[in-house]
């Protein structure tokens, strides 16, 4: 089975051929992204007009490439799954509008994903993981501990008060002047610096639960900024360490009792996964492993690569719903706000993000 992916909820825009045979990875036949951070750049954020316009420019084009690379033609798919939220909605509707079209002229199942499922699945497309298990979905807009029961089975057991973890990562290197996005240039930054320079919280540890909360945690790192009279090299980089160290521990913390209480919800699941963009750094993926290790969890944690956002993990997640007859029929409404699990109610506080 071939399954075409598309994907443009936020600032990537990408196209992916993925099948179900092999192993691993080698499933992935193409995988192409094409990022959109200079369109944005001079804004110091995404702009969802300008994202929704570079997405309708590129998808096509991308989408011929991945068919290329893989060497196949519409003729052999199996489906075409799209990201159907939840996102930036123009960007959303460009992906979806693009696989109905498809679809509709080749006569192929068309297949919504929500693209937090893409996430979640994608430790079953780098690896062999058997359900149920504990996620932890730590990305630019979402921060949550979900039991993963099955495809489409999602329990929420903990989720951010307030921003998410890769806002925090974001936000935080805004204010060092390290650059957008800012996770990936915060853990090289952190690599040069001395955590324990710079003090900051650790919110909600030692809580019972597993919700989290970064809000203050950006609070008090533009207080130690403010302090400063100039912002020197040294100092960022003993920020960028300090502010990587305190999430950290918060998300080991939090995971902690997580495992906890899903020991008691699946008696049979023993593995921890990591997903979303911010899985890509390494230092949390060393303290979530040591985290799992103690508690006897196996720990999976996807190639970097497979983190951030692409679309063989829509691709993915579409074959994993295809062959249980998931598909969605063609008035499907792109979804800006898209819960995994629809029964857990909304977080306190918790602000207009999907
Ligand atoms: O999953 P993703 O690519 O897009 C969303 O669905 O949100 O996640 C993007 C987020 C951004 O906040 C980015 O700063 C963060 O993931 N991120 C990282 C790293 N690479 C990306 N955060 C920490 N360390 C990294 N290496
Ligand atoms: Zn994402």
């Amino acid at each position: 089975m071939l399954m075409l992916g598309i994907e443009t909820s936020c600032d990537e825009t990408a196209a992916a051929i993925v099948s179900d045979e092999g192993v691993g990875p080698a499933r992935i036949r193409s995988d192409l992204v094409f990022s959109q951070l200079a369109e944005h750049r001079p804004y110091g954020g995404i702009v969802p007009e300008i994202a929704a316009r570079a997405h309708l420019d590129r998808l096509d084009a991308l989408i011929a490439g991945a068919l290329d690379e893989a060497n196949v033609g519409f003729g052999d798919l199996a489906g075409v799954a799209a990201t159907g939220g939840p996102g930036l909605i123009g960007g959303v509707i460009v992906g979806v509008m693009e696989a109905k079209a498809i679809a509709l002229a080749r006569r192929l199942p068309f297949i919504a994903v929500n693209h937090l499922e893409g996430h979640a699945l994608t430790a079953r497309l780098s690896d062999e993981v058997a359900f149920p298990f504990l996620l932890l979905l730590v990305s630019g807009g979402h921060c949550q501990l979900l039991a993963v029961e099955g495809v489409g089975r999602y329990r929420r057991l903990g989720t951010t008060l307030d921003d998410a973890v890769g806002e925090a990562f974001d936000k935080g290197a805004k204010l060092l002047g390290l650059g957008y996005p800012g996770g990936p240039a915060i853990e090289i930054a952190a690599r040069r610096g001395d955590a324990s320079r710079v003090a900051l919280p650790r919110p909600m540890k030692g809580r019972a639960g597993c919700d989290f909360s970064f809000a203050g945690l950006k609070t008090a790192l533009r207080e130690r900024v403010d302090e400063q009279r100039e912002l020197s090299d040294s100092f960022c980089a003993n920020a960028a360490a300090a502010l990587q160290q305190a999430i950290g521990e918060c998300l080991v913390d939090r995971t902690a009792n997580a495992l906890a209480m899903f020991r008691d919800l699946c008696p049979d699941g023993r593995t921890l996964v990591i997903a979303g963009g911010v899985a890509a750094n390494q230092a949390l993926r060393a303290r979530l492993a040591a985290e799992a290790a103690s508690q006897e969890f196996a720990f999976v944690a996807p190639p970097p690569k497979l983190c951030t956002d692409n679309a063989a993990m829509i691709a993915w997640a579409g074959i994993e719903r295809l062959k249980l007859g998931f598909t969605d029929p063609l008035d499907f409404a792109p979804r800006p706000r898209w819960p995994l699990d629809a029964k857990a109610p909304p977080a306190l506080g918790a602000g207009v993000k999907a």
